[in-house]
């Protein structure tokens, strides 16, 4: 029997028993089934959480563009793969097949070569959501090359530190992009942040908004020239399983980004097979994840899960807002979407805007909702289940990160049932475990803690990259033997999961990790600033909002507190981009500090949301009385 799709809860059951009694064997059944192999591996798996290292399919070689293109096209060749929708309304929808991708990818694999990329070598990708993302995606995979996709909605600053870190060689983007009504100049972001790059020799550029921009000589040239004139025949690359395919970028608790490593065939298998259960997707279904390549679930969720099953994948440029709130709906109607997967704070966003918006469209298409990046609130739960799915499309509630690479926990729409605000089961394969502050796991129902795994699957990454100490105490160090999530859980009475939220320093804005660290250090450079903190506070659309609390070198009596908090959140803007600024801001006389220096920000927080009922022992502090002044001046 083959377990690549679940369709009842009993199978679930059955499958999940016997991936965690016999992990290796039903990993290779599903790997041996379901993808096509050069050569088949040697071992399953070897693996050891102290070291730490993993490693899946070893001795295996694969190419991963060849189980996402090639191997439909003789059964799907003209079948969509990509639905390309654009920002403008009126601008026609573009339908990319499966032919028509597999020669895309060929020529622009060839560009990369003519331009010197090999096998190993780090590409940097900073490109809006225009189909030359997805592809160039793919083409870096087809030769070898890793590619780093950096949002492109990051300043120049983070752009730099993020190319700088992995070394890359080439940076492909655009002239500019669209989002809304807007447009925005990304060449120019890019001219930035490479005055502060050696290693870039080529940066390739896609017309998108036919702006005037600057070419560098020597180093800059046209993408479409250069495409036109390759060849559509390029041969796949034989790639160890082992082979990093990509790097992606991560907010930490400290200053630098983590440059997540995923390596080739362990990710592919599991973005495949939770795409397929967590969708339910069947042929000819339309597939919509509304979320941005530059993140993770744009690369499991947009391209590789979708593509390795020949699905049809929508990629959606602009903005829920544009040309009204209807957007989504309009295009889940347009193109009949099947399954849609979005996040809890456009969920929020798109709820405030009322229903005719929504019962405006013809909605009837829709079968499965997800949600994905962070707590879905009860509200909004109800909202996206009662408005948009009217009672009748299941809601996948699936947590996962950047780290794991494809999806843990989630319900399996029409085989588990859902309810509001938990992420329900573990995914096949995965095994949780919820481990108290002593390091202890709490076993049975009805506990609460921190959320761990205690056993590997095949996509977790395996590295930093440049930096595997971090890796090791970051996510290995906290419980023994035991991968750390950073976020906490309960576990019902049934067994269902429920993620309360981050445990560390990262806070979730509208969906986005944003670690506090860096945002402080971008403050602290203000000329004016001593010191900051940085908590989260509950906010109705983006779930959680940024608040800062900070001193000034001189107590700032005379200063323009207006003008100096413009300032702080354009230097955040700079240095990382504007969904870092911060939405409150209020100066200090002194930050609550341990004796050893610490900073607490357990009662920042705790003020942060008018919850000063009860903070705690401040006794131990080494400056309780700045504790009044700030709730006292608390905005
Ligand atoms: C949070 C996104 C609650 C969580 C795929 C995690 C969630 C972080 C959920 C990873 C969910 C993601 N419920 N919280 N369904 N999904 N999170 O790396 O805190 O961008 O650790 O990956 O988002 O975010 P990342």
């Amino acid at each position: 029997m083959s377990n690549y799709h679940i369709k009842h809860l009993e199978e679930y059951y059955q499958v999940y028993r016997k991936s965690i009694q016999e992990p290796e064997n039903f990993w290779e059944e599903i790997a041996e089934e379901h993808f096509v192999w050069r050569k088949k591996w040697d071992k399953v798996l070897d693996w050891d959480f102290n070291k730490p290292e993993v490693k899946w399919f070893q001795g295996a070689k694969l190419n991963i563009t060849e189980n996402c293109i090639d191997r439909h096209l003789a059964t799907r060749g003209d079948k969509t793969a990509i639905l390309f929708e654009p920002n403008d309304l009126n601008e026609v929808a573009e339908h990319i097949t499966y032919n028509q991708l597999h020669k895309r990818v060929n020529q622009f694999a060839n560009v990369l070569k003519e331009q010197g990329v090999k096998k190993g070598d780090r590409v940097c990708i900073y490109v809006p959501m225009i189909p030359e993302l997805a592809i160039s995606v793919l083409a870096c995979a087809r030769i070898g090359a890793i590619h780093s996709v950096v949002f492109a909605g990051f300043s120049a600053t983070a752009l730099a530190t993020r190319i700088n870190d992995s070394d890359c060689k080439m940076v492909i983007t655009a002239d500019g992009s669209y989002r809304g009504s807007k447009t925005i100049d990304l060449k120019g972001i890019v001219d930035e942040a490479l005055e502060q790059c050696t290693c870039v020799e080529t940066v390739l550029v896609a017309k998108r908004i036919q702006s005037n921009i600057n070419m560098k000589e020597g180093r800059d040239k046209w993408l479409q020239p250069l495409l036109d004139k390759a060849s559509a025949a390029c041969e796949a690359e034989i790639m160890d399983a082992e082979d990093p395919l990509f790097i992606l970028y991560t907010s930490g608790s400290t200053g630098m980004p983590k440059g997540m490593v995923h390596t080739t065939a362990g990710y592919m298998v599991y973005s495949a097979y939770t795409f397929k259960n967590a969708f339910q997707y069947k042929e000819n279904d339309v597939y919509w994840c509304t979320a941005d390549i530059g993140w993770i679930t744009g690369h499991s969720y947009i391209v590789y899960g979708p593509l390795a099953n020949g699905a049809t994948t929508v990629m959606f440029e602009g903005v829920p807002s544009y040309p009204d709130y209807g957007r989504f709906w309009n295009i889940v109607e347009k193109h009949k979407v099947n399954q849609f997967y979005t996040a809890p704070t456009a969920i929020r966003a798109l709820a405030k805007q009322g229903v005719e918006l929504v019962d405006k469209y013809d909605l009837s298409s829709l079968k499965v909702l997800g949600s994905v990046g962070e707590p879905i609130n009860e509200e909004a739960w109800h909202w996206y289940n009662d408005v948009v799915g009217k009672k009748k499309s299941p809601i996948i509630d699936s947590w996962w990160q950047t780290e794991t690479g494809g999806i843990m926990i989630t319900p399996i729409p029409y085989v588990t049932p859902t309810k509001p605000t938990y992420a329900t089961l573990p995914f096949i394969g995965i095994q949780p475990a919820i481990m108290d502050e002593n390091g202890n796991e709490l076993e049975g129902n009805q506990v609460e803690g921190r959320l761990c795994i205690k056993f590997p699957w095949p996509s977790i990454a395996r590295t930093i990259w440049g930096n595997h100490q971090r890796y090791k105490d970051t996510y290995f160090s906290a419980f023994e033997n035991m991968y750390f999530t950073g976020d906490g859980s309960l576990r019902d009475e049934v067994g269902y999961y429920r993620i309360t939220g981050r445990v560390d320093d990262v806070i979730i804005v509208s969906g986005h990790n944003l670690g506090t660290a860096p945002i402080e250090d971008a403050i602290n450079e203000h000329q004016a600033v001593a010191e900051s903190a940085i908590v989260g506070f509950p906010h109705d659309i983006k779930g959680s909002a940024l608040y800062g609390y900070i001193t000034l070198k001189d107590s700032g009596e005379d200063r323009n507190h207006d003008n100096l908090r413009k300032e702080i959140n354009q230097l955040i803007s700079d240095k990382i981009g504007p969904i870092a600024k911060l939405n409150k801001i209020q100066f200090t006389e002194g930050l609550p500090k341990t004796r050893s220096g610490k900073i607490m920000r357990r009662i920042l927080r705790k003020i942060a949301s008018n919850d000063t009922s009860n903070l705690g022992d401040t006794s131990t502090l080494l400056n309780p009385e700045v504790v009044n002044d700030i709730i006292k001046e608390s905005l």
